[in-house]
């Protein structure tokens, strides 16, 4: 079973998938986590696309259908969870021809629906734990003991560098203009499941399971 996480910054959708992963074994498959690991370790892409992510702009469809390649055709598992990918039209072309290239199909889009005031807050109040990439907040999901992961029990923990009120207006505005069309063009493929991802964590997860069944 394949899906696609849609939906703005901060939507939730890397909360999600990592509870997929998690109690289903499939693979997450997040652009943005694959090209900030490329600007970590300062590879000739990672530093082609550093100052584009930090500004909060979209890099190239050629750059990341390319990543969304390798991983295809080198990981396997229960089917993939693609976190924040496509987000243009021509990288839904680009991904509806790989998977057929591969014999598989889309099973759902789950589009996670979430207020722009929302996302203000939830962006500005994150943070994720620089060794195992467990996400929090500092008010919705804070760890249980003070900058120690509840997950592995590391005390790194890292705030993006577009994670500001200016990078998030940007983003959002490449998120309506380039990717919110993803929505109509899900819907009339009879793919789209709207979800309300303003209700709290637990909430959102049994709302996609109740849909993936
Ligand atoms: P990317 O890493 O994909 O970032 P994004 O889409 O902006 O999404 P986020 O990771 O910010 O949010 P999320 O929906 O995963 O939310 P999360 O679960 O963390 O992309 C970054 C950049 O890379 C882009 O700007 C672009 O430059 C580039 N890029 C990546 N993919 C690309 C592509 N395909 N094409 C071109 N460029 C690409 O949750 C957010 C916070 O809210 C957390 O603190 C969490 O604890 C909290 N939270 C989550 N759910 C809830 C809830 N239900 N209630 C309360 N709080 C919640
Ligand atoms: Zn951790």
């Amino acid at each position: 079973m394949n899906i696609i996480l849609l939906g703005p910054p901060g939507a939730g959708k890397g909360t999600q998938a990592r509870h997929l992963v998690e109690t289903r074994g499939m693979i997450q498959l997040s652009t943005g986590d694959m090209l900030r690991e490329a600007k970590t370790s300062g590879t000739e892409m990672g530093k082609k696309v550093s100052a584009i992510m930090d500004a909060g702009k979209l890099v190239t469809d050629e750059i990341v259908i390319g990543l969304i390649e390798e991983k295809l055709t080198t990981e396997a598992g229960a089917g993939f969870i693609f976190d924040g990918f496509p987000r243009t039209l021509a990288q839904a072309d680009a991904l509806a021809a790989l998977l057929a290239k591969l014999g598989q199909s889309l099973h759902t889009v789950i589009e996670m629906r979430v207020d722009d005031d929302a996302l203000v807050n939830r962006i500005t109040g994150r943070f994720t734990c620089g060794n195992c990439g467990e996400v929090y907040h500092d008010e919705t999901k804070p760890t249980k003991v003070d900058s120690v992961c509840d997950a592995c029990g590391g005390t790194d923990m890292v705030r993006r560098a577009d994670d500001n009120e200016d990078s998030l207006r940007t983003r959002l505005m490449e998120y309506y203009k380039k990717t919110s069309p993803l929505i109509g063009y899900y819907y009339a493929k009879g793919d789209l499941r709207p979800v309300n991802g303003l209700a709290d964590i637990k909430e959102v997860t049994a709302s996609i399971k109740a849909i993936l069944g």
